[in-house]
């Protein structure tokens, strides 16, 4: 039976919210950034994550060298920079002038400092699937701009994920900035019971 409330939207890969990062690579010793939406966890523990990046993308050159990559999270104070690092290339423009750049353990993954989290990377699997380049990298640290982090019972904790004001892209091509927490997970459901 068909559904009365649904419209059919076509073939459309209609996931969202998508988080907007940058990822980074030493292109020809120079850091490059590019900005990406399709990136996802694939495991926490060990911390497994994924890129996918266009097969003709300067920053795989960099990323296929090193086996190394980084993840950026911008605020939403970096939207112009990020949206520039999404439409000029590095195989035309030089980018590796428009953010402050930092290194890690790895010393081949350019991190950026005005953002707020960046993730280190070891390649450990690549593969391409049509016009896409699949990188999956091994976690090697995260770092967190100190002002965001706070410690409980022992534990670094960041203070409010609401600071950090991260960049979200939904498929309308519109960007947006993320609302209040609205619960806990696996807490939430405690509350069906008494509802019943
Ligand atoms: C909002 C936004 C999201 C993007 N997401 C992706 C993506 O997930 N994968 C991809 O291959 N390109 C994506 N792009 C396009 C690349 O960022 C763009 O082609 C960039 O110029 C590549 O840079 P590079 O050649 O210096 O590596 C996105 C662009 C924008 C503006």
């Amino acid at each position: 039976m068909n559904s009365p409330t649904k419209v059919k939207f076509g073939k459309v890969p209609l996931i969202f919210p998508i988080p907007i990062i940058l990822a980074g690579a030493l292109v020809r010793g120079k850091p490059n950034f590019e900005t990406l939406g399709d990136v996802g966890i694939m495991g926490i523990k060990p911390p497994i994550i994924y890129i996918s990046s266009g097969v003709n993308h300067y920053t795989n050159i960099g990323i296929l060298e090193h086996e190394t990559f980084s993840v950026n999270f911008p605020s939403t104070s970096l939207l112009t920079k990020t949206d520039y690092c999404g439409v000029v290339s590095g195989h035309k423009t030089d980018k590796s002038q428009l953010f402050d750049v930092f290194f890690g353990e790895l010393r081949t993954a350019p991190m950026i400092e005005e953002c707020p989290v960046n993730l280190e990377c070891k390649v450990i699997k690549e593969f391409s699937i049509l016009h896409r380049q699949i990188f999956i990298g091994d976690v090697v640290q995260a770092y967190v701009t100190k002002n965001f982090v706070t410690e409980r019972e022992g534990r670094k904790q960041i203070m409010d994920m609401t600071k950090l004001d991260p960049i979200i892209y939904a498929l309308d091509n519109r960007y947006y900035n993320i609302g209040e927490p609205i619960g806990v997970g696996y807490h939430e459901s405690k509350k069906l019971h008494r509802e019943d």
